[in-house]
């Protein structure tokens, strides 16, 4: 015993921890990157304040996350796909990196074949986000790249972290070489593309996350014959379509004739059918997709999904399956219009309380102004005062100073508490 004590107490002092390094040089992209990723970050200022206030029963309208179950006839799927797994004829090993047949099959029947597209291209993935990931890869460090700005995260710091951006530039507060195509209210939150620079891609989310916004056929059709005109290729992220309710604002950008020599388009099952925690998603890139040597796009993204993907869970994608069937397929509309409600709910107070309110009506997530207040101060007072998590605008980029975007993922009655603490607080503002 005392030995023991005594050479510890010796080691301690005697050698103090040497930090020994390996020789690898970190990659000086990621070393760009000016903060961790922006929901993890959310998190963290989260913890810091329960841990100042226990007591607090703090609601989260911030990160975009699901709260409600996965549909009845979806989760039997999958339970069933699961419990096959431990039976001699329902067991199976890895699937086809695309996909299973029937349910590329499925997807297509649902939302594309009405646009030209087949199921051959349509890439089965464990989510839209590691499919742009993916995208990144395949595409290369030395292509440029457009965004909305405000945008999600993930386009701008997958292009940092590839090489295709340089430095941050703190008094832009924005990266260099990346495009930031500004979407403010005083544009309908469409980019200005007759200023806007070519870039080979461009990231083009919508319905937008984070300000809510859905592109009108006619603003869809600009932008496709922009990236025509510059020979650019749109990453087209439609996570969010199922919310949009006007027949006026397509769902695809396959509903955009041309769309298909110009377009590729990511979506998942995240926010269908409650899936962030699931994971199934997909990619679909038309045959008529070329590079400017005239070489198919979506050979290229067959040889990535191939190389570095080994297909989706057999049980998620049995869920996905029953998604598509025609009961899973109203279960899925039930539970996304009960989120509309949700949104419907937070817009109309955020109105009443005198706020200038976007989105929330074609997307889960409602877009309030501040104005004159930098962002994060707005989400730490919201956060002290309601003891509500939100998300800062700036986090989504430049032109997403002055809001802050609230998420309508949540049970019912946290949603309504939610406002009721905002009418307390920023009722006499
Ligand atoms: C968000 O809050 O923006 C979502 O979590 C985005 C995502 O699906 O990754």
């Amino acid at each position: 015993g005392t030995l023991r004590s005594r050479c510890c107490k010796v080691r301690c002092v005697a050698a103090p921890a040497q930090e020994v390094t390996t020789g690898v040089k970190r990659n000086e992209n990621i070393g760009k990157l000016q903060a961790g990723y922006l929901f993890p970050e959310i998190g963290r200022r989260r913890r810091a304040h329960q841990e100042k206030n226990p007591d607090a029963k703090i609601i989260s309208l911030g990160i975009g996350d699901t709260t409600e179950p996965v549909p009845k006839s979806i989760a039997d799927a999958m339970q069933k796909a699961a419990a096959g797994l431990a039976t001699l004829e329902g067991y199976s090993g890895y699937g086809a990196e695309q996909g299973r047949g029937e349910v590329r099959q499925a997807i297509c029947d649902r939302f594309y074949s009405h646009v030209g597209r087949k199921a051959n291209e349509i890439f089965v993935s464990d989510g839209s986000k590691c499919d742009i990931g993916r995208l990144q890869m395949m595409f290369g460090a030395s292509t440029s790249v457009a965004v909305q700005d405000p945008s999600y995260p993930v386009y701008v710091d997958s292009s940092v972290i590839m090489g295709m951006t340089d430095g941050y530039d703190e008094s832009s507060k924005g990266f260099g070489k990346l495009e930031y195509m500004v979407c403010r209210p005083e544009n309908d939150f469409f980019p200005d593309l007759s200023n806007a620079r070519r870039t080979d891609l461009i990231f083009f989310c919508n319905p937008n996350n984070p300000t809510g916004a859905a592109a009108t056929r006619k603003q869809l059709e600009e932008l496709v014959a922009f990236a025509r005109k510059n020979g650019s290729i749109i990453i087209y992220d439609a996570a969010y379509a199922i919310y949009i309710s006007d027949p006026e604002r397509p769902q695809s950008i396959f509903e955009i004739p041309g769309a298909e020599e110009c377009a590729l388009e990511t979506c998942s099952f995240s926010k269908y059918a409650g899936f962030t925690g699931v994971r199934l998603g997909w990619t679909v890139v038309p045959e008529q997709l070329r590079y400017s040597d005239g070489f198919p796009v979506i050979n290229d993204f067959n040889r990535i999904m191939t190389t570095v993907f080994n297909g989706a869970s057999v049980v998620a994608q049995a869920g996905g399956f029953a998604c598509l069937q025609d009961e899973g397929f109203k279960e899925m509309q039930e539970l996304v219009a009960f989120y509309k409600e949700n949104a419907a709910i937070l817009r109309t107070t955020f109105k009443e309380l005198g706020f200038s309110v976007y989105g929330g009506e074609d997307a889960p997530y409602v877009w309030v102004g501040f104005p004159g207040k930098p962002s994060w101060d707005v989400f730490a007072e919201i956060l002290e005062r309601c003891n509500i998590v939100t998300t800062p605008g700036s986090g989504f980029g430049p032109a997403g100073e002055g809001f802050v975007r609230a998420s309508a993922f949540g049970h019912r009655e946290d949603i309504l508490e939610a406002v009721e603490r905002f009418k307390k607080e920023f009722g006499g503002r």
